[in-house]
C-alpha cells in the first residue's frame, strides 16, 4: 500500500479544477440507466465510488462507455434493466448501495448487492425498513448489513417520515417511489442535500416540494409521464473535495488559490459558512445556474482561523467535511468542537475514533465523545508530523495530509491510495499547489 509523505508548506498558490461532484454523478448515472436513449454526462466524477455505480448499472444491462471524464450511458427505460448474473459490487460506496437498493426493490427480478469490508459493516436497516414498508422483499445479514438480497416486486407508495436526516435514505425511497403505484412522499427531520430531487426533475420526473416534504409520482400511472428522458449534462466540481484546498490555503497567510467550477448547491455550502465564521477568506465568483445546480469559482486566501462549535441541524449539511474541520482544530485559535454527530461513526470508518487517534498521533489534545469530539486549539501546543493511519477512509487520509502541511516535521499518510475513493489525483494536486 502506497504511503505519501507531506512536508511542511510555506503557502498554497495556483488554480485547481476538481473531479465532478460525487453525489450528483451517482444520481445521474442511475437515472441515465433508467432513461430511454443515450445520456452524455460530462465531467463525471473520477471517484472510485462513482465508477462502482457505473459498473453496477452496466451489470444491470445499461450500455456504459467511459472516455476520460465523459460518460455515455444508454438505458432502455425504467423497466429495461435486467438481472445481473453476478453480485453487484458497490465497493466502498454507501451511496451506490443505498440508492441502488431503492431501484432494485421495484424491479421484476432479484439482485444481490455487496461491497468491501467497510461497506459490509455499515448500517443498511435505514433503507431496508422503509423499502419493506413499500412491499419490498429485502434480506441482509442480521437484517442490517450487506450483502443484501433484493427480490424485486411491485411496490406501494408510502408517506415516509424519516427518523434521521440522510440524503441517502431519502433518495432510496424516492427512487423506489418511481416504481410504486401512486405518490410516495418523504419528510425529512432536517434539510439534507437535494441532488436527487434536482436530478429527477432534470430527467423529466415531476417532483413536488412542500417544506421538508418531497413527493414523487410512480412512473406507471397518475401524473407520471411513465418515462425518463435521456439527457446531455455537465457536472460541477465536487465541493466536498474543494474543502481540502479551502482548508489548506486558509492555513497560510500568503496563500492564494482559485478553485474552478465548483458545485455550490445551497444544501452543500454550509461548510463555507462555517469557514467564513471561523475567519476564512473565501469569495464566490462567477455564479451561474445549470441543471438546477449552482456553480461558481472559489477564491481562497490565507487567514487566521478562529475555530468554533459545530452542532445541531447543521451537522447533516457538513457531515462529509467534519473530518477536515476536526483535523484543523489544533491549528485554530479556540479549537474545534463537534457535537450531535454520532453518525460519523457509521461512515467509511468510525470517523470519530479515526480522528481522535490520528490527532493524538500528531500530539493534539483531543477529547473523544460518543457524538463528536473536542479538539484543543493552538494554545495546547504545536502539531507534530506523525505517521497517520487513515483506516482505509479517503476523507481521513486527505484531512491529515492537509493538517500535515502546517505541522512540524514530516507527516506520512499510510495507505494513501484510499483517497481515490473520492479524489484519485488529490496528492498530486495538493503537491502542485504547495510552495515549500
Ligand atoms: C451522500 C449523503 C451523505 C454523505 C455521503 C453522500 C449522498 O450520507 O455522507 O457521503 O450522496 O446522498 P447520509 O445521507 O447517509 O448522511
Amino acid at each position: 500500500m502506497k504511503k505519501e509523505t507531506i512536508q511542511p508548506a510555506k503557502y498554497l498558490n495556483g488554480a485547481v479544477e476538481l473531479p465532478g461532484d460525487k453525489s450528483i454523478s451517482h444520481r445521474y448515472a442511475m437515472l441515465a440507466a433508467l432513461a430511454e436513449g443515450t445520456s452524455e454526462l460530462r465531467h463525471f466524477s473520477a471517484a472510485a465510488d462513482c465508477h462502482s455505480t457505473l459498473d453496477c448499472m452496466s451489470a444491470l444491462g445499461a450500455d456504459v462507455r467511459v472516455a476520460k471524464d465523459s460518460v455515455r450511458i444508454t438505458g432502455r427505460g425504467p423497466h429495461g434493466l435486467k438481472t445481473s448474473w453476478r453480485a453487484l459490487d458497490a465497493g466502498n460506496s454507501g451511496t451506490t448501495m443505498r440508492l441502488l437498493a431503492g431501484i432494485l426493490a421495484g424491479q421484476n427480478f432479484s439482485s444481490k448487492l455487496t461491497g468491501d469490508d467497510s461497506l459490509q459493516r455499515r448500517p443498511m436497516k435505514r433503507v431496508i425498513s422503509p423499502l419493506r414498508e413499500m412491499g419490498a422483499d429485502i434480506r441482509g445479514r442480521d437484517d442490517n448489513f450487506a450483502p443484501l438480497e433484493i427480490h424485486g416486486t411491485k411496490l406501494r407508495a408510502i408517506d415516509y417520515k424519516m427518523p434521521m436526516a440522510s440524503a441517502q435514505v431519502k433518495s432510496a425511497v424516492l427512487f423506489a417511489g418511481l416504481f410504486a403505484d401512486g405518490v410516495t412522499s418523504v419528510t425529512e427531520p432536517a434539510r439534507t442535500r437535494d441532488h436527487t430531487e434536482l436530478a429527477l426533475e432534470e430527467f423529466g420526473v415531476t417532483v413536488e416540494k412542500n417544506g421538508q416534504t418531497i413527493r414523487v409520482h410512480g412512473l406507471s400511472g397518475g401524473n407520471g409521464s411513465g418515462k425518463l428522458a435521456a439527457k446531455s449534462l455537465d457536472l460541477p466540481g465536487d465541493l466536498s473535495s474543494a474543502v481540502f484546498f479551502v482548508a489548506a490555503a486558509s492555513l497560510f497567510p500568503d496563500s492564494n488559490v482559485l478553485i474552478h467550477n465548483v458545485g455550490l448547491n445551497p444544501t452543500r455550502t454550509a461548510i463555507l459558512d462555517v469557514f467564513a465564521e471561523m475567519g476564512a477568506s473565501i469569495q464566490m465568483l462567477g455564479l451561474k445556474s445549470s441543471q438546477g445546480e449552482i456553480i461558481g469559482d472559489l477564491a481562497v486566501k490565507g487567514a487566521s482561523l478562529k475555530g468554533g462549535v459545530i452542532a445541531g441541524a447543521r451537522i447533516p449539511l457538513v457531515i462529509d467535511e467534519l473530518p477536515m474541520l476536526a483535523a484543523l482544530g489544533p491549528l485554530t485559535e479556540d479549537g474545534i468542537e463537534i457535537r450531535d454527530a454520532g453518525e460519523l461513526r457509521a461512515k467509511e470508518s468510525d470517523r470519530i475514533a479515526a480522528l481522535a487517534e490520528n490527532l493524538r498521533r500528531m500530539d493534539a489534545k483531543v477529547e473523544e465523545r460518543p457524538d463528536g469530539l473536542k479538539v484543543e486549539g493552538r494554545h495546547a501546543g504545536k502539531l507534530r508530523g506523525a505517521e497517520i493511519a487513515p483506516r482505509g477512509d479517503h476523507r481521513i487520509a486527505m484531512a491529515f495530509a492537509v493538517a500535515g502541511l502546517a505541522a512540524e516535521g514530516k507527516t506520512v499518510i499510510r495507505d494513501a491510495d484510499c483517497a481515490g475513493v473520492s479524489f484519485p489525483t488529490f496528492f498530486a494536486e495538493l503537491n502542485r499547489l504547495t510552495e515549500r
